[in-house]
């Protein structure tokens, strides 16, 4: 059977895979959790996965962190983040709970609990809950979740996504000095409504700006932008409003990134290979979705850009300056395409021509047909392909495009009309810690 099994990427071992959460170093050792469900491929009862590693190559896959067994989370323990103070990591989470009636689970039915556990980095205990829907402002729906909390100099900060009753995305922001009691500070919001829900909140402090990342759902389509059913981009954050609103990355496949500063000072971000809600499908049947490879972020003449960090740039060149090739299922692509460009991997294709990116997987897509950037210029184009996926970083990183993509060979053979150079892929390998 052909599984799609990537190469390079994390993903369960089986069943359900979407948000990363947790991400962090703690005394030394990288955590990536993640929302999981190992039983479904349709992640219907949401725990967090996790695995663990010290070099973004070597992982241990470490089983399930979090099981939903409290009242408080009954109905799935969602997404959140971790923070690791002393030898004690934080773990702040939302724990869903469907209230028994007749409800929409939007304005009445749903708690949503924001809840703080402890953990030395293997078992997760003292799971309590910090806030709760009575402790949310009134303005808000039931929804209110996806707690992410930074060290601040003052204390500790904590973002919350929230739909308002008017189906307003927002973003609250809480700071304490303890972690345990949160106070209301700020209401993130935009000048005009941009989406009814902002979903998965990481505010970032660069040294000159503020950059507050979230997925808004329910933006309306305008010609190339807004072609997912939901995006997910980033404002620049000044006096509590979120202004100037750009969305990350362009693919069919990309939501609910979150960030953390590794031991280097590195901000790294790692996203969902995935999208809620969509009318295209993944063909794998033993495990479904994977995390996106790490990508440094920086902050640089206003916008945001993304590289694969050092540890997955590839190093065995197998040809150099090259139009055509055959190339392993799990390879890089590095060119400088001059005005425009046509490329061809197998039958998926991709075109720059008058100021217009298309990657088009109509072909090899379950579904999914094209999605575009407007761009004056095309200089630079880096493109990570595996077994079943791709992502594309075009100028520097100013831009990506991540996709799953499904072929039936075991050789992928690539046309350009322009040179590039044909990198192996660094595999990466996931050893099983007592999983049953
Ligand atoms: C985003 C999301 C989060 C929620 C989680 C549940 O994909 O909807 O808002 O916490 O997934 O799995």
């Amino acid at each position: 059977m052909n599984d799609y099994r990537l190469t390079s990427h994390l993903a369960p071992k089986r069943g359900w895979l979407n948000d990363p959460n947790g991400l962090c170093v703690h005394q030394g050792v990288i955590h990536i959790f993640y929302q999981a469900d190992p039983d479904n491929l349709t992640g219907k009862r949401k725990a967090w996965g996790h695995f663990t590693t010290t070099d973004f190559v070597h992982y241990t896959d470490c089983g399930l962190a979090i099981e939903p067994t409290e009242a408080f989370e009954q109905h799935g323990a969602y997404s959140g983040s971790a923070l690791s103070v002393g030898d004690q990591l934080h773990l702040f989470y939302t724990g869903n709970v469907k209230e028994p009636g007749e409800h929409d689970f939007i304005r009445s039915g749903r708690q949503h609990n924001t809840i703080h556990a402890l953990s030395d980095g293997k078992t997760v205990d003292h799971k309590h809950v910090v806030l709760s829907n009575s402790d949310y402002p009134d303005f808000c729906s039931c929804h209110v979740r996806d707690p992410k909390v930074n060290k601040i100099a003052e204390g500790y900060e904590m973002v919350l996504g929230a739909r308002t009753l008017k189906d307003e995305g927002c973003v609250l922001r809480y700071t304490s000095s303890d972690l345990e009691r949160w106070q209301l500070s700020a209401i993130l919001r935009s000048e005009t409504k941009m989406g009814y829900m902002w979903e998965c909140p990481d505010l970032l402090h660069f040294d000159d700006v503020d950059v507050l990342l979230c997925c808004p759902q329910g933006l309306t389509r305008q010609g190339y932008h807004y072609e997912n059913v939901y995006d997910n981009g980033y404002f620049l954050i000044q006096q509590d409003q979120a202004k100037t609103y750009r969305t990350l990355d362009y693919g069919f496949d990309f939501y609910a990134p979150q960030t953390f500063e590794d031991s280097w000072g590195r901000r790294i971000l790692i996203g969902w290979m995935g999208l809620p809600d969509t009318d295209y499908t993944i063909p794998t049947k033993t495990w479904m979705h994977a995390l996106t490879l790490p990508r440094q972020l920086r902050y640089e003449e206003g916008q945001l850009k993304q590289r694969v960090i050092d540890e997955l740039q590839p190093t065995h060149l197998l040809t150099a300056k090259t139009t055509q090739a055959q190339a392993p299922q799990a390879c890089v692509l590095k060119m400088q395409p001059q005005k425009s460009l046509t490329l061809a991997i197998d039958t998926l294709k991709i075109q720059y021509a008058d100021g217009l990116f298309t990657l088009d997987c109509s072909a090899c897509g379950e579904g999914r047909t094209q999605r575009h950037v407007e761009l004056p210029n095309l200089d630079t184009l880096e493109l990570y392909l595996d077994v079943s996926s791709v992502e594309i970083f075009l100028n520097d990183g100013q831009f990506s495009l991540t996709s799953r993509c499904f072929f039936d060979t075991a050789i992928r053979t690539i046309q350009a009309d322009c040179e590039f150079d044909l990198y192996d892929a660094v595999a990466i390998e996931i050893e099983s810690r007592d999983i049953q």
